[in-house]
């Protein structure tokens, strides 16, 4: 598979790192409080799995499932639900974790929704953000890192549904995906 990425953006030590840092960020700023952290799938959920064990809070953990790209490369703007919530969340203090926000379409539908659900809060954690490609106005609350208008996969970041289980971040050859 490393022949299929043009380079490594950040290793698996950067990470660890770097979700650590996170993880304190969050336990301060929700002191006192409880959260239900929502991973969204399936992008996100290795980071969510890494996230949540540095987050030192009691918290719930649930999934939402979306469809957005297939396996075309850029968003279609169609966001479907494919899984909900297991429970609600009202009076909840909700973290919505992603994997990478793009034209920020996705985050910005996922959270309208939630928001309807009266929740006490509602933040999003990104592990990556790529700015350069934003439609909608909206920012992480908590962020890994600022990347560039490449494609991106690994750490739970796919291609066709291929090199999530990649240990690190990194930008995919354009010949494999312009074939
Ligand atoms: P958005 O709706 O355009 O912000 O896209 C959000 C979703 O598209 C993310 O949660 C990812 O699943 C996927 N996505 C966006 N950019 C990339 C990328 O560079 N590589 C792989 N998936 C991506
Ligand atoms: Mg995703």
């Amino acid at each position: 598979m490393r022949q299929d990425i043009q380079e490594v953006l950040f290793t698996e030590a950067e990470l660890n790192e770097r979700i650590n840092e996170l993880g304190e960020q969050i336990t301060a700023d929700y002191e006192g409080k409880s959260l239900i952290v929502v991973g969204i799938l399936k992008g996100s959920n290795i980071f969510t799995s890494d996230l949540v064990r540095k987050i030192n809070l009691p918290l719930k953990m649930d999934f939402m499932a979306v469809s957005s790209y297939g396996n075309a490369t850029e968003s279609t703007g169609v966001v479907k639900i494919l899984k909900d919530l297991d429970r609600g969340i009202e009076g909840e203090h909700v973290l919505i974790v992603e994997d990478i926000v793009d034209s920020g379409l996705t985050l910005k539908y996922l959270k309208d929704i939630l928001l309807t659900r009266n929740p006490a809060s509602i933040k999003v954690c990104t592990l990556l953000d790529k700015p350069a490609r934003r439609k909608e106005d909206i920012k992480p609350d908590y962020l890994g890192y600022e990347v560039p208008d490449e494609f991106i996969v690994g750490y739970g970041i796919d291609y066709a549904e291929h090199y999530r289980n990649l240990p690190y971040v990194g930008i995919l050859k354009r010949e494999v995906y312009e074939k």
